[in-house]
């Protein structure tokens, strides 16, 4: 058994209810998206890696299962992975982990770098859409690799990996990381033109220089000089992950929700710097201290526009959060994606929540109303169902959010740490049907 992380009751749910004013500290964990790539990177080399601050979420245990399914040993302690890794690995993704957890993709990478073969069954579509990979590919043929579709599989071959110009015409966080991690292994220098430049890739550059590759940004491209052996960082405490900047834009919502006063302990403002001012914009107070963030609402807030964009544009993945704040902003707010454009589904859940919201395409006019109503709602994605919670902090009457588990995917005791806040939430284990404090 790869980890001891709960992965929640698939027909559990989190009941919400109005709450005050929110008031106190919060955690911020290791973000998710860095975490998920810092495992696959993890294959390029033999021996034993150490990972910190690894919350404790169920896309870890999947991309632990998925890592043992292909020889490694992963264990445990707190908020630590140790991953050994062996000389020889099954260099194959099977789909009944790969459709559980499509970040999973990036083992594409770092297997072609280290053993010039990989197996991996081609992620499906989900709640934002069809998934291509497309980019990733087509980086990696640059690189001198081939591929071949059979039977839902994607394998690809590299008999030597050379260094080249790679362009992704697009800054994809995936095939930005998976170019890399085929990169590093490659002889000679790849350059790559227009990579993503999310903070989770430059956790990844670091990582990976600390297992002895040699990258750096020439002005806003990175540049790789591909080496003969990589070996595990340093150990110590272990490679520390970045704090979840996605993770800390929740609670920065709760509290533009609820109002009141919320230290984010650890958050980093440089990871945030628009939505820190898109939040400032509808009238939250924001101040950087050493340690982390603190968020003062004392009035409703104002509503403003939203576009996404990749780093260091607003995030697609904080949008359904600001499109919760802006159910009860004063005034009207147009909401643009631009990264996932089947990215509105909650949308009709807020609706139920009493929430006046137009679609049009890959855009919402969302005008604020007075007060949300609470209503059984389902969650579909992550940052979804953490957005319902958001707005069900802010609705009168109970809400019931369907679906715990996909929130559990990212969110380390989501429930625990707004209660914690003073937030009124609870979870409720339906398979015994008790309704639980939350934990
Ligand atoms: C990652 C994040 C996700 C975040 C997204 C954008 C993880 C696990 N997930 O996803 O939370 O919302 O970055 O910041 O880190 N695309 C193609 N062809 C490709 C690759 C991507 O057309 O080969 C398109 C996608 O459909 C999407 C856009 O490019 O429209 C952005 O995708 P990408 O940046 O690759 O996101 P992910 O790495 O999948």
């Amino acid at each position: 058994m790869p980890v001891d992380i709960a992965v929640s009751g698939e027909r559990d749910t989190f009941v919400t209810r109005r709450s005050g004013a929110l008031d106190g500290e919060v955690h911020i964990g290791g973000a998710k998206n860095s975490v998920l790539k810092l495992m696959a990177a993890c294959l390029l080399a033999e021996g034993r890696h150490v990972l910190a601050n690894v919350p404790h979420i169920s896309d870890v245990s999947l991309m632990c299962e998925l890592l043992e399914a292909m020889g490694v040993t992963v264990t445990r302690a707190d908020h630590r992975l140790v991953i050994d890794v062996p000389a020889e690995l099954n260099t194959e993704a099977p789909y009944h982990l790969v459709e559980r957890i499509r970040a999973s993709i990036v083992v594409l990478g770092p297997l072609l770098g280290r053993f010039g073969t990989a197996r991996v069954a081609l992620p499906g579509g989900d709640d934002f859409g069809p998934r291509p990979i497309d980019m990733h590919l087509r980086a990696l043929e640059s690189l001198g690799a081939t591929f071949s579709t059979a039977h839902g599989d994607i394998s690809g071959t590299a008999e030597v990996l050379r260094g080249s110009e790679v362009v992704l015409e697009y800054p994809s966080v995936g095939a930005t990381e998976n170019v890399l991690m085929a990169a590093v292994r490659a002889k000679g220098r790849t350059r790559i033109v227009n990579p993503a430049r999310e903070p989770e890739i430059g956790d990844l550059v670091e990582f990976l220089n600390q297992m002895g590759a040699r990258i750096g940004w020439s002005g806003d491209r990175l540049t790789v000089d591909g080496v003969e052996r990589l070996a595990p960082a340093p150990s110590g405490d272990g490679f520390r992950v970045i704090p979840d900047r996605i993770e800390a834009a929740t609670f920065l919502a709760a509290v533009g929700m609820c109002g009141g006063s919320v230290f984010l302990r650890h958050a980093v403002a440089e990871h945030m710097t628009m939505l820190i001012r898109k939040l400032t914009e509808m009238g939250m107070h924001i101040v950087v201290e050493d340690a982390g963030l603190r968020a003062t609402v004392t009035q409703r807030l104002a509503s403003a526009d939203i576009s996404t964009l990749p780093f260091p544009g607003l995030a697609t993945d904080y949008k359904p959060f600001l499109v919760s704040m802006l159910t009860t902003a004063s005034g009207v707010g147009i909401v643009t994606e631009n990264i996932f454009t089947g990215r509105f589904r909650y949308i009709d859940e807020l609706r139920r929540m009493g929430a006046d919201i137009r679609t049009e395409g890959h855009h919402a006019v969302v005008r604020g109303v007075e007060r949300l109503s609470g209503a059984p709602v389902r969650a579909y994605d992550i940052r979804a169902g953490a957005a319902l919670v958001v707005a069900g902090l802010g609705a009168e009457g109970e809400t019931e959010i369907a679906g715990a588990a996909h929130i559990d995917r990212g969110y380390e005791d989501l429930a625990g740490k707004l209660a914690g806040l003073g937030a009124s939430i609870t979870r409720r284990r339906n398979a015994a049907g008790a309704s639980v404090a939350a934990s």
